[in-house]
């Protein structure tokens, strides 16, 4: 997700409080995983009220990101009213972390910027920090927008060391077969409305920008060249998901 001013920015805030459609999280102490620029971790700090707190972990470093960096972006927050719930630490996974329970798990649109092996040490982590569970992500569909980051994900597997955003682009049903398979219930489900937002649009322009084209390949070029003038961009479905752990 792209960090983005004005009337984008309420939007993406807005999205992020729906993914909380249910959850009573006062009081509650939080950890969420891949904050990036924090827009999920402003509405999470905003729920918990003033007995609650968030530790907000991202495995970037402070100058990834743009147009605003993860620092820059984190720093505005803390100096916020909400600012003193947060903490927010960077170039940190689960692994840096010690066992703690907390009341709840925030996965919000990371998971697709993670390699296979790296959600799967996620899942695996999981237990150690939780019992409840809200998992947020893109889902694919025949869009320009899901084929660019279907692109994006292929070209990070053929090439593991180039830096795209997206890593693994996978359909939502089947990020939470794996967290089934692991040991978490299923309590409820639903689809976001995402029409408002423009992340399609992005990443079909991440993709026409980062994706190489020194990667010579037919599939590649083929690709892009489809994506090449596409008008109209349907925005990326959503869906939001609450596990629980018995
Ligand atoms: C789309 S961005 C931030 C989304 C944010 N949760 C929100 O809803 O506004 C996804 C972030 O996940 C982070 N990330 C990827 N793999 C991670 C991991 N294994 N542990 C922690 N953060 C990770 C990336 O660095 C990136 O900043």
């Amino acid at each position: 997700m792209m960090p983005v001013e004005g009337d984008q920015q309420l939007r993406q805030l807005e999205h992020r409080q729906r993914v909380l459609f249910s959850q009573d999280l006062r009081g509650s102490r939080v950890l969420e995983i891949g904050c990036g620029q924090g827009d999920m971790t402003l509405v999470l700090a905003n729920a918990v009220g003033e007995n609650g707190s968030v530790l907000a972990i991202d495995s970037a470093r402070g100058d990834y990101g743009a147009p605003r960096t993860l620092a820059e972006s984190q720093r505005a927050l803390r100096a916020t009213p909400l600012g003193s719930r947060i903490e927010f630490r960077l170039e940190t996974t689960m692994a840096d972390l010690s066992d703690q329970p907390f009341d709840w798990v925030i996965l919000a649109h990371c998971s697709w910027y993670m390699r296979p092996a790296e959600w799967d040490e996620v899942v695996r982590s999981l237990p150690r920090f939780g019992n409840r569970l809200v998992f947020a992500e893109w889902d694919l569909d025949d869009s320009p927008a899901s084929r660019a980051v279907r692109l994006q994900a292929r070209v990070a597997e053929r090439v593991p060391e180039f830096q795209l955003n997206v890593r693994m682009a996978r359909p939502f049903a089947e990020m939470g077969d794996s967290l089934v398979a692991s040991g978490w219930e299923l309590v409820h489900e639903r689809a976001l409305d995402t029409s408002a937002l423009m992340d399609g649009r992005w990443e079909i322009e991440n993709t026409r920008n980062e994706v190489p084209t020194w990667l010579n390949e037919d599939w590649v070029l083929r690709e892009l060249a489809e994506l090449e003038g596409v008008a109209e961009v349907r925005s990326l479905p959503a869906k939001v998901a609450e596990f629980r752990r018995t």
